[in-house]
């Protein structure tokens, strides 16, 4: 029933300059909660030791739960690099994991990783762009440009966040610049 839903999550306003979404609680990474995730970890400390940045934020809209309903984030990954490597989200599989997920690009330029079990590929993320993240796969963002990089990423809502096993193996490739230009390497 359509009034289950309360009225300030039937319609959400957003900027494109923050993932504030009006009072909401807005989930902050800063460069020290990305310990593991870079790969050269002499220019992770050097960066960590002059400053703490924030990498990214989410803001989360969950107004349902139960089987058929949806949940959506809002995200904002500023720009920057470790290294050669850009900034990037922590990534995660879902602890469903047959859940998918669809990233809308709002603004800035990026790439989002994949990786299941055999395969590891790269999607481009950003305006006027949409990814498709298939069940059972790893997904992790990243933003190759020089501005922030705003999207939305809609899922199921019994999707949750399994950070467990890619903390424990991490992606097997990295996207660093090369050339002036991102390239995919291995970690
Ligand atoms: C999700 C989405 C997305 C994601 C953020 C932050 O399942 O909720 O994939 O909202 O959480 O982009 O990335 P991490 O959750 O990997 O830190
Ligand atoms: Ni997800």
């Amino acid at each position: 029933m359509l009034n289950t839903i309360l009225p300030e999550d039937l319609s959400v306003t957003y900027g494109l300059d923050s993932a504030r979404i009006g009072s909401r609680p807005m989930v902050e990474r800063r460069l020290a909660d990305l310990r593991g995730c870079f790969a050269d970890e002499g220019a992770y400390d050097a960066a960590l030791a002059v400053a703490n940045p924030l990498l990214y934020a989410v803001t989360a809209v969950e107004p349902s739960a139960g089987d058929g309903q949806l949940h959506y984030g809002l995200g904002i990954l500023y720009p920057g690099k470790i290294g050669q490597e850009y900034f990037l989200t922590k990534g995660h599989y879902h602890s469903y994991r047959p859940a998918a997920e669809i990233y809308v690009g709002l603004s800035g330029s990026g790439l989002m990783l994949l990786e299941d079990e055999g395969e590891s590929r790269l999607a481009t993320l950003g305006k006027n762009s949409c990814v498709y993240v298939p069940g059972h796969t790893a997904h992790r963002t990243i933003n190759t440009g020089d501005v922030p990089l705003v999207y939305l990423g809609i899922y199921p809502s019994n999707a949750g966040h399994d950070y467990g096993a890619i903390a424990s193996r991490n992606f097997r490739k990295i996207v660093v610049e090369r050339d002036g230009a991102p390239f995919l390497a291995d970690r």
